[in-house]
């Protein structure tokens, strides 16, 4: 969905400060055909589907056309269509139409194949389900830290094992940082969408803004509008910051989006805390997963350590939020922090890795790995298991509820060594003070892992 009030704005600077270079010229015809085609929610999963897809600037009208799903493909007089909202947005890589449909009406648990596109251009029919609405049904999704570089080249790879370890899961969630230049479409949105291909347009996906999906990385404002252009997503945030923090009910469980990004800014940090609050106390299902970009703890060697966000740290223990999944730091952590709950992952999809800062409050960490995670949902537990790129197990826990409805967190207990090995670049990127005390540092860390067995 556009954000109306950048626009106008958004198509000079965008122009200027990306260097405006031609379009492709009409017959190429690759560019008329859509593409970066992926479907997330803005509304209801059990109901609803919303489309993101663009065209060459020469196709200024799009439409969705759909049905539930026949094996017959002789289903012409079956289907319905609905014109896209399609705004023109000026590009380093052109002027490209950006169209998006908000599907709605739908019934649960059931299979729809759509298409998009408008004349001679049309991409294939794919399918989706919408959710079963059922509390009590057992299901999964997949979970992705930072992908951001060497996106087609390397990133590529995790998203691919992921569905193919688990192709009944039945969202992706990105945790950020999908591209590293968010306002750039060249080795960015134009990796990042044919790296997903088809699995963007058959599983709904759903994202927490990066800080590299803002112009720029380090001041966490600025949003670039690609993130409005690409995706649909829900716009129940406080208000202006919709798609950015946003809730979606997936039968029993929430999935709540909190662009810390802007936490900052006292003002977005007290609406956003504030929100957060309502949307935990109200909630009446199983399970809450919180996903924000940065994770509560930084855990990558060269960072300052320290809890980033306490306001919201307090929060999640007050309401007893199980697992908050994050990135960011380019590594694998996982653990809890002076308190039974939550637990805090922090993941990483793509090939940049940090050397490890071994903090108290990690129980498991890993870099110079390429890692996803399968959550499964039931009304009794949540089980989680984070995969390298080559399908091993790396980490797994379950989380269940004892009789007083307290949450337990059981590790699997046979987990293999962690690995802690430093990327190979690690001598050239860090500090000497950092890289001289890695032995010293890993040392204590295995030291004070095997007291605490
Ligand atoms: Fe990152
Ligand atoms: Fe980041």
């Amino acid at each position: 969905m556009f954000k109306k009030i950048i626009l106008a704005a958004a198509l000079m600077v965008g122009a200027l400060a990306y260097g405006f270079r031609p379009q492709p010229q009409l017959g190429n015809d690759k560019y008329q055909y859509p593409h970066h085609i992926n479907i997330a929610w803005e509304s209801a999963p059990a109901t609803s589907q919303s489309v993101n897809w663009r065209t060459h600037e020469l196709q200024k009208e799009s439409f969705v056309e759909y049905l539930e799903a026949t094996a017959s493909p002789f289903f012409a007089d079956q289907v319905q269509r609905i014109r896209a909202e399609s705004d023109a947005h000026p590009a380093d890589d052109g002027v490209w139409n950006y169209h998006s449909v908000n599907i709605t009406g739908l019934q649960p648990n059931t299979l729809y194949s759509y298409r998009v596109g408008n004349g001679n251009f049309w991409s294939e029919w794919s399918e989706f389900r919408t959710a079963s609405g059922d509390p009590e049904e057992t299901f999964s999704f997949l979970y992705f830290g930072d992908v951001q570089r060497d996106i087609f080249s390397l990133g590529s790879r995790t998203i691919r094992q992921a569905v193919l370890a688990q192709p009944d899961a039945k969202f992706l969630l990105f945790g950020g940082d999908l591209v590293h230049r968010g306002g750039l479409n060249k080795e960015n949105w134009n990796e990042f969408f044919p790296t997903g291909g088809w699995i963007f347009q058959n599983y709904p996906m759903l994202s927490t803004p990066g800080n590299h999906e803002h112009l720029n990385a380090k001041s966490g404002i600025d949003m670039s509008e690609h993130w409005y252009y690409n995706f649909t997503f829900p716009r129940n945030g406080p208000e202006g910051h919709e798609e950015e923090t946003f809730y979606v009910d997936y039968n029993n469980i929430r999935v709540i989006s909190l662009n810390l990004n802007r936490y900052r800014y006292p003002e977005d940090r007290a609406a956003i805390l504030a929100w957060t609050e309502e949307r935990l106390k109200e909630f009446k299902g199983d399970w809450v997963f919180i996903t924000h970009h940065h994770a509560m703890d930084a855990s990558a060697r060269n960072r300052k350590p320290g809890i980033r966000f306490p306001e919201f740290k307090a929060l999640y223990e007050k309401y007893q939020v199980p697992l908050v999944l994050t990135g960011h730091e380019h590594l694998y952590a996982r653990g809890r922090i002076d308190h039974p709950s939550p637990m805090y992952v922090v993941s990483v999809a793509g090939p940049f890795q940090n050397a490890i800062q071994f903090g108290d409050w990690i129980e498991r960490a890993g870099t110079s790995l390429q890692l996803y995670q399968e959550i499964e949902v039931s009304p009794e537990a949540v089980h989680y298991v984070a995969k390298t790129v080559v399908g091993e197990v790396y980490d797994e826990f379950t989380i269940s509820r004892d009789a007083g409805g307290d949450l337990q967190y059981t590790v699997h207990p046979d987990l293999h060594a962690e690995s802690l090995l430093p990327p190979a670049s690690f001598e050239e990127r860090y500090d000497a003070e950092l890289v001289e005390s890695w032995d010293a540092d890993l040392k204590n860390y295995l030291s004070k892992k095997s007291t605490d067995k």
